[in-house]
């Protein structure tokens, strides 16, 4: 019983002790990590690298043009409203305009 409870705390700890990735483990490289960048990653790799896209810093106003112009001019598919926020909301936060020098 004891042996038990002991081993299951062990367990726990151990998942909390689950190291941070390391960059070179970071599957969506050179995109910075954070929520969305997942969906960013596949809505954006197919046509060009991630370069391209980490090479922007802008303002949520213009990714939300960017995206637009993307689907009009270069034929992006058009994203599903709930991915279209989320990859918004990514790149406005992790890509945004004072992240230029950073
Ligand atoms: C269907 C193809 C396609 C997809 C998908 C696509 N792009 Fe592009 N994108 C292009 C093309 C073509 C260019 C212009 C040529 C180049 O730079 O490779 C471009 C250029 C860019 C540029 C550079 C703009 C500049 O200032 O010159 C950015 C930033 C960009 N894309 C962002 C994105 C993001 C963010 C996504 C995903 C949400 C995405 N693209 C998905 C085709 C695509």
């Amino acid at each position: 019983m004891r042996l038990t409870i002991l081993g299951g705390a062990a367990a726990a700890a151990l998942a909390f002790a689950t190291p941070a990735l390391s960059d070179e483990d970071w599957e969506f490289a050179p995109l910075p990590k954070g929520e969305g960048a997942e969906d960013t990653y596949y809505a954006c790799v197919a046509c060009h690298s991630l370069q391209t896209v980490t090479n922007g810093a802008y303002s949520r106003r213009v990714w939300d043009e960017l995206l637009d112009w993307m689907v009009e001019e270069h034929g992006m598919p058009e994203l599903d409203p709930d991915e279209r926020e989320i990859i918004l909301d990514y790149l406005a936060t992790h890509l945004g305009e004072d992240s230029r020098d950073s």
